[in-house]
This record gives structure tokens, sequence and C-alpha cells, in this order.
């Protein structure tokens, strides 16, 4: 069993976004000039339906599409044990030799169905499938959560992971009814990497180097933290938690009009129908505008705008601007 609770490298995870961080971007952040402050990547989950695994393929395509650009995690989304091993032995037979376990997913048609975040609720379950995986499975396996329903439903879980040789467990410590909004619970990674005898990975809501800051003054035994919003609105915070400094402002900026013009040239290039682009473009620009503050009114025009064309060069425009 890993015990890994000592001071170590500091390993920078990027988050599972299913349609946003995948070989896609992991690809455009690589292209880039800067140094990539990223060390691994979790893919979007692959879900298996009714033992078939045809649609899993098309996934692990994406997966392995990656340009050797960073090392990546495959995710498997499932609750039915030989389905389970049967995808996460597919995967070994790709090259890869960890897969997580996605524990953490809010949407509720996914966890009425005891998938993701779900099967929180079952600590018994959890551990019925674990029991009949782990001895089955050719990869190690890693667990991506959240806290469970109410605030301490996630305790039982930790003990029941105690039993087991796991790669790691991700947190994001919020519980399945917030979504990705309101008050993350600061005390429960402190709770789980105290009880548990696994690698711990903090992730949430670090959109730049004092946010990092803060989680890292919070938990000085976790090295190992994970970005996923923060790193679409802007993967130089990854870089800059790598170098623990601010980049010059100048620097900054060219940077990360470096990024978001690869992001919109990778996306025009993509062999889809224009309107698809055109929401890829405005999917990304949801998390760029955060992170340029920008007010409704600037976006405005841009949300109004339904041409490929004047939909990237208005995204430029405000970065330039705004940045
Ligand atoms: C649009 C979207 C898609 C996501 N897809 C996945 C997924 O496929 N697998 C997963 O474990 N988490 C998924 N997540 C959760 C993120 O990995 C991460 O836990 C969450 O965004 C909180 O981290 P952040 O504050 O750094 O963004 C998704 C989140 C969002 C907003």
């Amino acid at each position: 069993m890993e015990m890994d609770k000592g001071k170590k490298k500091l390993t920078i995870y990027l988050a599972p976004m299913q349609g946003l961080t995948d070989a896609f971007f992991r690809s455009v952040i690589h292209s880039c000039s800067f140094a990539n402050g990223f060390d691994i990547a979790v893919s979007p989950f692959i879900s298996i339906t009714h033992g078939d695994l045809s649609a899993a393929h098309k996934k692990i395509k994406d997966v392995s599409d990656n340009n050797n650009s960073l090392p990546v995690i495959p995710q498997i989304m499932g609750n039915e044990p030989k389905e389970f091993i049967d995808l996460a032995n597919l995967l070994f037979d790709h090259g890869y030799t960890h897969v997580n376990w996605n524990l953490g997913c809010p949407i509720p048609k996914v966890a009425k169905k005891h998938h993701g975040s779900g099967l929180l609720h079952y600590p018994n379950e959890v551990n019925n499938i674990l029991s009949k995986v782990i001895p089955n499975i050719k990869p190690c396996l890693s667990i991506k959560m959240r806290t469970g329903y109410s605030q301490t439903e996630y305790q039982p879980l930790i003990e029941i992971f105690n039993k087991y040789p796991l790669e790691s467990i991700t947190i994001h410590p919020r519980l399945g009814i917030q979504m990705y909004k309101g008050k993350i619970d600061y005390d429960a990674p402190r709770i789980i990497a105290q009880t548990s005898v696994h690698k711990i990975i903090y992730n949430g809501d670090i959109y730049s180097l004092d946010d990092y800051l803060f989680v890292q003054n919070l938990y000085p035994n976790i090295n190992n933290f994970m970005l996923g919003r923060g790193a679409i609105a802007n993967p130089l915070v990854a870089t800059e938690i790598k170098s623990s400094s601010k980049l010059p402002y100048n620097t900054a900026k060219a940077w990360y009009y470096e990024y978001v013009d690869k992001l919109l040239s990778k996306i025009e290039s993509l062999n889809k129908p224009e309107q698809s682009k055109i929401n890829k473009s405005k999917e990304y620009f949801r998390y760029i505008a955060q992170q340029l503050k920008l007010k409704p009114e600037n976006m405005q025009p841009l949300l109004q705008c339904n041409n490929l064309h004047s939909v990237q060069c208005l995204i430029k425009k405000l970065v330039l601007n705004h940045f």
C-alpha cells in the first residue's frame, strides 16, 4: 500500500473535464512556447454501456491521441465489476498502467443510477466493487471523489479505501448537490489526509498562484494538486505554481494571447460544421471571460455573434484589451 505523507515533489494534475480537457486541449497547451506546468492529466471519463465496449473504443482513441503531450490516466465511470474489469484491462492492453475511478460526477441523472458521486451514499456497494475489481485488473487504480451528499459521508469510505492498494485519492471537497459552486469544505482534505494511507490530491477552485498558495498553506503535507476550470481559464497558472512566482505582466499577456490564439486556430482547423466550431469557441470562452473578469456588456457582442471568424476575432480582441 502506498504511503506518501512526507514532503515530496510537487505534482500538478490536469483535471478531467468532459469535452474540454481532452486530447484536443492537451495538444494545445503542449504546442505553446511557455513551459507547461502540468505533470499529468486524468482523462474525461469513459463509460461502459451495458457491457458494450464499442463506444468505449472511440473514447480510448481520444485518450491515446495525445501527441506525447502529457502522460494520461484514463478515467472510468461505472459500477458493474465485470464491465469495469474488462474496460480497465482493455486500457492496460492499450498501454495504460493506471486507471482512475470516477466517484465524483454530481449530475443527478448519473448519480441516481449509482454512478459517479451517486455511489458515495453506498459504502458497502463501493467495497463490493473494489473487492471484485482490484484483484482482477492489470492496471493500478486511483479514485477521484467529492465529499458525498452530507458533510461526513466520505469518512466510512476512507476506511474502506484504506483496505485497498490504491494509487491515490483525489478529493474535490464539495457535496454532490453543490455541483461545482458554493463553499468548499476545507476541513475535509485535512481529515482525509490524516486518516487515509493513500496519496492525496487536492482539487478545487485553484485559478491563480494565490489560490494555490492558500491551499498549500492549509495542507502542508499535500504535494499533489489538480486544476480543472483554472487550467482552461489560464494554463499559465500551472507554470507560475511550478516556479512559485508570478510571471511579469508583459510575458504573461504575450503567452496568454498565444494560448488563446492556438486554441482558436485548432478549433478552426477541426473537421466539423461551422456551428459546432462556434459553439466550441464560445464554450472555452466562458472560462477565458472569467479569467479576464469581463462584464456582461463586454461579452454581449460576442454572445450575439454567429460567424466563426467574427467570434474568434472578438475573443482575441477581448484578450488584448482586457488581460
Ligand atoms: C464541464 C465539466 C466537465 C467535467 N468532467 C469531469 C469528468 O469527466 N470526470 C471527472 O472526474 N470530473 C469532471 N469534472 C470535474 C472536474 O474534474 C473538477 O473536479 C471540478 O471542475 C473542480 O475542480 P476545479 O475547481 O479545478 O475546476 C468536470 C467539471 C466540469 C465543470
